[in-house]
C-alpha cells in the first residue's frame, strides 16, 4: 500500500483537547481489555494525547512510554508524572523494546500507515501486539460531506486538505501483513457519540486544516455555514449533538 504525503500537522492545544474532547480517552478505556497489560510490561503508547491511557496503564503496573507529535500534548502528559517523548508515529526510532505498542484515537491522523507499522514492528520484541483503536470507513462522515459541501460553495476542493486517514478492513489488515503482523482480531462497529459540547467546539479542535483554508476573518462565517449544514444530521431535538464516529479496532501480532 503506497503511502500519501505528509500535510500539515494538526496545530493542538491541550487546553482545547480538554474542554471539547476529553471523552476521547474515556471512550479508548475498554481497549485496554484488548491490550491486557500485564504487570511489569514495557508499553508503548502511540499518540499519548494528554496521557489519561498512558496514566492508566502505568498505574496498572506497566513501564509505559507516551510519544505524541504535538509539543502541547507532551507537555500536558509530562504533567501527569509519565515517561513521554515528542515524536513522529510515522518516524519511530525504537528497536525491539516493547511487550505492546497501544494506540487510541491517533493513527488516523498519521495519513503514512506504511511508515507507521514498519516503526511498530521494529519497535516491538518478538511475540510483541499492537493493539489500537482509529477511525475506520465511514467516520465521520456526515462531517466530511458539510465541509466538503460548503468549502465547495466558496470555490476551494476539499479534498486536498483531508488530514484523517480512515480504513476501511480490508485496507488496514492488508496493511499490517504487509509489514510482517499477523491480525489476530479486526472490528469495525459504529459508535455515535453525544457531545458534551456544541459541535463547533468539536470543529475547532480538530477540523482546523479544513478551517485553515479561509483567511482567519472568515472562519466564523465558514463555521456557522457548516454547523447550519450538519443541523439537520447530528442535532438531536433534545440540543445534544452526536457525531458519527466508526472505529477500527484491531489486535495484531509480531511473529517470534
Ligand atoms: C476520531 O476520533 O475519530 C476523530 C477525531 C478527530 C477528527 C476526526 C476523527
Amino acid at each position: 500500500m503506497g503511502d500519501s504525503p505528509a500535510l500539515e500537522p494538526q496545530d493542538w492545544s491541550a487546553q482545547c483537547y480538554a474542554e471539547h474532547a476529553a471523552f476521547v480517552p474515556d471512550l479508548g478505556r475498554d481497549l485496554l481489555d484488548w491490550l491486557q497489560p500485564q504487570p511489569g510490561e514495557r508499553i508503548l503508547d502511540l499518540g499519548c494525547g494528554d496521557g489519561l491511557l498512558t496514566q492508566c496503564l502505568q498505574t496498572l503496573g506497566c513501564s509505559v512510554l507516551g510519544i505524541d507529535a504535538s509539543p502541547d500534548m507532551v507537555t500536558a502528559a509530562g504533567r501527569r508524572g509519565l515517561q513521554v517523548q515528542q515524536m513522529d508515529g510515522q518516524a519511530l526510532t525504537f528497536v525491539g523494546e516493547f511487550d505492546a505498542v497501544f494506540s487510541n484515537a491517533a493513527l488516523h491522523w498519521m495519513t503514512r500507515p506504511a511508515a507507521v507499522v514498519e516503526g511498530v514492528w521494529r519497535a516491538l520484541k518478538p511475540g510483541g501486539r499492537f493493539v489500537g483503536e482509529l477511525g475506520g470507513a465511514g467516520n465521520v462522515a456526515a462531517i466530511q460531506t458539510a465541509l466538503h459541501t460548503v468549502l465547495g460553495r466558496w470555490g476551494i476542493a476539499a479534498a486536498g486538505l483531508n488530514p484523517w486517514f480512515f480504513p476501511n478492513t480490508e485496507t488496514y489488515r492488508a496493511c499490517l501483513e504487509a509489514g510482517g503482523f499477523r491480525v489476530d482480531r479486526m472490528q469495525l462497529f459504529e459508535r455515535p457519540t453525544p457531545l458534551p459540547t456544541h459541535i463547533r467546539g468539536w470543529l475547532q479542535t480538530f477540523a482546523g486544516a479544513f478551517l485553515a483554508a479561509v483567511p482567519v476573518e472568515h472562519t466564523e462565517v465558514l463555521l456557522t455555514e457548516v454547523i447550519t449544514e450538519l443541523e439537520p444530521h447530528l442535532r438531536q431535538p433534545s440540543g445534544t449533538w452526536v457525531v458519527d464516529y466508526v472505529r477500527l479496532r484491531f489486535t495484531a501480532i509480531k511473529p517470534r
